[in-house]
C-alpha cells in the first residue's frame, strides 16, 4: 500500500511525463514547419514513448489500490532559435526529469516503500538511456555542424534513430 506522500509524488511524475511527450510533440511541429522532418518524426516518436512512461506509472498507482489523478498539464515552448536550440532543450529537460526520478526513489526509501524503490529502477535506467540519447545527439552538432548540407545530415541521422 502506497502512503500519501508517495501516492502524490507518483502521481506528480505522471504529470511531468505528459508535459514531457506534450514539449516533444510541440517541438516535432516546430521541426515540421521548418522541414525538418526527420527531426519531426523523431520527436512525435519521442512523444509517444514519454505518454508510456506516464501510463507505466499511472497502471502502477492504480494496481496498489489508489488513485491516480491527472492534473492540468503546462503549456511546453513552441518557438526555437534552431534545431540545435531544440537538441538543447530536450537534453536540458531529461536532466530535470532524471533529477525528480532520483527525489522518487529518495521518498520511497524514506517511507520504507521497497516494492515502490524496485519498481523506479526501470526509470533509473530508462533516464540513463534518455539522457545519452539526446546528449549523442547533441554532440552530432558539434560533429558535423549546422553549415551547408550539414543541417540536412543532422536531420537525416536523428530520422535514423526511429526505431
Ligand atoms: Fe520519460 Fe524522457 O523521460
Amino acid at each position: 500500500m502506497l502512503t500519501q506522500k508517495m501516492i502524490q509524488r507518483l502521481n506528480e511524475q505522471v504529470n511531468l511525463e505528459m508535459y514531457s511527450s506534450n514539449i516533444y510533440l510541440a517541438m516535432s511541429a516546430w521541426c515540421a514547419n521548418n522541414g525538418l522532418h526527420g527531426s519531426a518524426k523523431f520527436l512525435k516518436d519521442h512523444s509517444k514513448e514519454e505518454l508510456s512512461h506516464a501510463y507505466k506509472l499511472f497502471d502502477y498507482i492504480n494496481e496498489t489500490g489508489a488513485i491516480a489523478t491527472i492534473d492540468t498539464i503546462g503549456k511546453p515552448d513552441s518557438d526555437f532559435k534552431d534545431l540545435k536550440d531544440v537538441f538543447e532543450k530536450t537534453y536540458k529537460h531529461e536532466l530535470l526529469v532524471s533529477k525528480s526520478i532520483l527525489e522518487l526513489v529518495d521518498v520511497a526509501l524514506s517511507e520504507k516503500d521497497y516494492a515502490t524503490f524496485n519498481f523506479l529502477q526501470w526509470y533509473v535506467s530508462e533516464q540513463h538511456e534518455e539522457e545519452k540519447l539526446f546528449k549523442d545527439i547533441l554532440d552530432k552538432f558539434e560533429v558535423i555542424g549546422m553549415e551547408g548540407r550539414g543541417l540536412f545530415m543532422i536531420d537525416r541521422e536523428i530520422a535514423s534513430l526511429v526505431q
